[in-house]
């Protein structure tokens, strides 16, 4: 499927729950947000059901995303039944590593090995401070296992001025001893609930850290609907990457459609939802309808987060929390 820009629409990110275990500042509020009743999430027959029409009408990559997916009971289950869907060469999954350890052996069972794992600080008492929750020395062994029973990994840092700058070199040089991509992010206004940003830090001011600590940086190039612009150390085993989130310079590649854990579409991260699909699917539709009514989606996809922006019903206050959107 193509859109009205001529970009692929070939990759969806399902959120399989809003609810999370973590409190990262720049995603929610200490106080976490209401969460949603089991009854308003997708099931995950309907989610399979969806993927089935996805594969059909050409999406060939599925990423699970959360809040944290782990949450959810039968997250493992949703797995088992879509490592069986044909259509989809890769299936993905972000997560912020604290549930994950026990499902090692499953997920490689089912040949599920690209992780995605959100890792903001190497210091302890920095990761406290961002994630509002003590966890970082099981995050940091879920990594150490998942390179070491061979899972494709990329670790996930959102760089904010005043409080993790610091980091930036010492996640880069972990591509030094690991197979692993380590990728910079800025932050977007997603917090679900407004408030003065942090002074931005941005994908050029990171690039420019990277830049004065490794005099040999090189640049490689993108592949089909990456949001990082990718560099390498030479004689390191991982790359690393930047992610303009928030300044938006990789729009006129974008390959994704995003759906939320109760069945809002985001055709553009930053549109505030222009379709429901559960409640569609809900009403009794068939499949050529449902598949109808992505193919409408995808073509009235926004050129870029700037638009999306424009359109949207909702003012910036009202800002979702990335824990609902699904990052
Ligand atoms: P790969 O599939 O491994 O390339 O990962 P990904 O970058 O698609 O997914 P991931 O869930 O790891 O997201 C990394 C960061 O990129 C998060 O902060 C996302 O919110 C951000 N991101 C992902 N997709 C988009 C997008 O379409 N637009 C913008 N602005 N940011 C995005
Ligand atoms: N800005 C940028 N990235 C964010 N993420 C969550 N909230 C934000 C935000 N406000 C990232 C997480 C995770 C990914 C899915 O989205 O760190 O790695
Ligand atoms: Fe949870 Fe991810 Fe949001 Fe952090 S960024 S609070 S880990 S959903």
């Amino acid at each position: 499927m193509t859109d009205s820009f001529d970009r692929t629409i070939d990759y969806v990110r399902i959120a399989v729950t809003d609810r999370c275990n973590l409190r990262c500042f720049y995603c929610m509020p200490a106080e976490g947000i209401p969460y949603e009743p089991q009854a308003h999430l997708l099931s995950y027959e309907e989610i399979t059901r969806l993927l089935k029409i996805l594969g059909g009408i050409g999406f060939r990559k599925v990423r699970f995303t959360g809040g944290e997916p782990f949450l959810r009971k039968d997250f493992m289950q949703l797995l088992e039944n879509t490592a069986g869907l044909a259509d989809f060469e890769s299936i993905h999954i972000t997560s912020n590593g604290t549930l994950l350890q026990k499902h090692i052996p499953k997920l490689r069972a089912l040949g599920i090995t690209k992780i995605n794992l959100s890792i903001d600080s190497l210091n302890k008492e920095r990761f406290h401070k961002i994630t509002r929750r003590d966890d970082f020395e099981k995050v940091i062994q879920t990594f150490y296992m998942l390179i070491e029973n061979g899972f494709k990994v990329k670790l996930n840092a959102v760089i904010m001025k005043g409080i993790n700058t610091q980091d930036i070199i010492p996640l880069a040089e972990l591509t030094k001893d690991f197979p692993v991509d380590v990728r910079f992010i800025e932050e977007m206004p997603f917090n679900g609930g407004y408030k003065k940003n942090i002074e931005m830090y941005s994908a050029r001011d990171i690039h420019a850290d990277l830049k004065a600590h490794f005099s040999d940086l090189q640049k490689i190039p993108s592949k089909h609907g990456d949001t990082a612009s990718l560099l390498s150390v030479p004689g390191y085993q991982g790359n690393l990457g930047v992610i303009a989130a928030f300044s938006r310079t990789f729009c006129n590649t974008c390959n994704r459609l995003r759906i939320s854990s109760k069945g809002d579409i985001k055709s553009c991260l930053y549109d505030d939802g222009v379709f429901n699909i559960r409640d569609y699917m809900r009403s009794g539709v068939t499949d050529i309808e449902l598949a109808e009514q992505f193919k409408e989606i995808i073509r009235l996809k926004p050129k870029d987060g700037f638009e999306a922006e424009k359109m949207r019903k909702a003012p910036r206050k009202a800002m979702q929390s990335m824990s609902s959107i699904g990052g």
